[in-house]
């Protein structure tokens, strides 16, 4: 016979609601603007319509297909790469293309040129190669920064990636752009086998998920980025973005402290400034200075004391 139990999936739909009423009193984005694209939360300084982003390269472009079973793609319109997941603490991540060289009908990719946007490849990074007896080499210009081989071991095509058919490697700091060119490593293999190599996110290198050969049938993996807001002084950073109350109020007035070298963002949340050169500095803001705030820092009344 039926118990009279209290259904065990109610009662995960009344926390959800509860933890999601509290989520949805902290807004992520301006008023007006769309939240999310698709499954994908679209914090600011990104955004999707005109006055929902910081500047054009945190424009996203809410991508449908137009296919019923397919949810949309959120597009960073500027340098057209694929968000996966955004980050109010300075990182998202984004599908990077695979540099494939003699696989069947694969083109050759490189890797999003970001010199001159707020992003750079994040050092949570790996970049790897698979090939039998391949040197991929990561280019700048004309010097290379980077890169590794692999022995060739046709019998031993594995999961692991520890120079035997596969190898990786850190990336170096401050990394915007790149290209991969590869070697032949001599006495290993033959030339002309099927290469390729990739930057991608270590946590989804290193989580066991992923199938070092099933890689090659990809066209792209998840990496990292950061993202910062920089420019070319430091009113202009405050001026530009931080939504000025005219009536005066409690908060915290940048522009004011620049006088006193303080700097701040709005209340409940700290700012840092750091100077890149003699005309440019970068802002990075946190809620808070303890786990108790949480929100989004860039934006007015964005960072609200966490409930316990
Ligand atoms: C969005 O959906 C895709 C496909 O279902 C999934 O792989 C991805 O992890 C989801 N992202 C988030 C942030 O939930
Ligand atoms: C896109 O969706 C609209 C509305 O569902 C439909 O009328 C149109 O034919 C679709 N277009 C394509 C190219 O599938
Ligand atoms: C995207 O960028 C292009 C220029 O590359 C620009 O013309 C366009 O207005 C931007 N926004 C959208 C929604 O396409
Ligand atoms: C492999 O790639 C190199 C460089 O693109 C090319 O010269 C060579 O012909 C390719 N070999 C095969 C078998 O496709
Ligand atoms: C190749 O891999 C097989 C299986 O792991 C191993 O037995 C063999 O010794 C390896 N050969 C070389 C040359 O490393
Ligand atoms: C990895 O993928 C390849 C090709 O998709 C498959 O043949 C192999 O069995 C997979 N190995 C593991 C350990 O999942
Ligand atoms: C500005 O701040 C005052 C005092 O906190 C508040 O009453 C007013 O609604 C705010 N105005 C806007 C446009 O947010
Ligand atoms: C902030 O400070 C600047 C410079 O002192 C001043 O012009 C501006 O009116 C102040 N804004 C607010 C909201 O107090
Ligand atoms: C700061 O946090 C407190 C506690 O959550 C909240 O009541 C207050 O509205 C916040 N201030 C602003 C300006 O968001």
């Amino acid at each position: 016979m039926e118990g009279k139990q209290f259904p065990f999936y109610l009662l995960l739909l009344f926390s959800w609601l509860i933890v999601n009423q509290v989520a949805s009193d902290i807004p992520t984005t301006k008023k007006g603007c769309d939240p999310q694209c698709g499954n994908v939360s679209i914090p600011f300084p990104f955004g999707i319509k005109q006055g929902c982003f910081l500047d054009e390269w945190f424009e996203i472009v809410c991508q449908n297909d137009n296919s019923s079973n397919t949810i949309p793609k959120p597009i960073l319109n500027r340098t057209k790469l694929e968000v996966i997941e955004i980050s109010v603490e300075g990182t998202l991540q984004v599908r990077n293309p695979i540099t494939f060289l003699n696989c069947s009908d694969k083109q050759i990719h490189q890797s999003a040129n970001l010199e001159g946007s707020p992003f750079k490849y994040s050092q949570n990074n790996k970049f790897a190669a698979v090939g039998c007896g391949a040197i991929a080499l990561m280019n700048s210009g004309e010097a290379s920064i980077g890169g590794c081989s692999s022995i060739c071991n046709n019998t031993a095509y594995g999961n692991s990636c520890n120079g035997i058919n596969c190898c990786q490697t850190t990336i170096p700091s401050n990394l915007k752009s790149f290209n991969t060119i590869f070697l032949n490593l001599p006495g290993e293999g033959s030339g002309n086998q099927c290469k390729f190599a990739f930057m991608a996110d270590q946590r989804w290198l290193e989580s066991g998920s992923t199938n070092i050969s099933a890689i090659q049938d990809m066209v792209d993996v998840p990496v990292e980025l950061n993202w910062e807001l920089y420019h070319y002084s430091t009113y202009d950073i405050f001026g530009t973005f931080v939504e000025t109350n005219s009536s005066g109020s409690s908060e915290y007035n940048c522009s004011t402290n620049i006088a006193t070298s303080e700097y701040g963002c709005y209340a409940n949340s700290s700012c840092d400034v750091y100077i890149v050169n003699a005309n440019q500095q970068r802002l990075q803001c946190t809620c808070g200075s303890s786990w108790a705030f949480e929100g989004n820092p860039y934006l007015l009344q964005g960072c609200k004391g966490k409930i316990s």
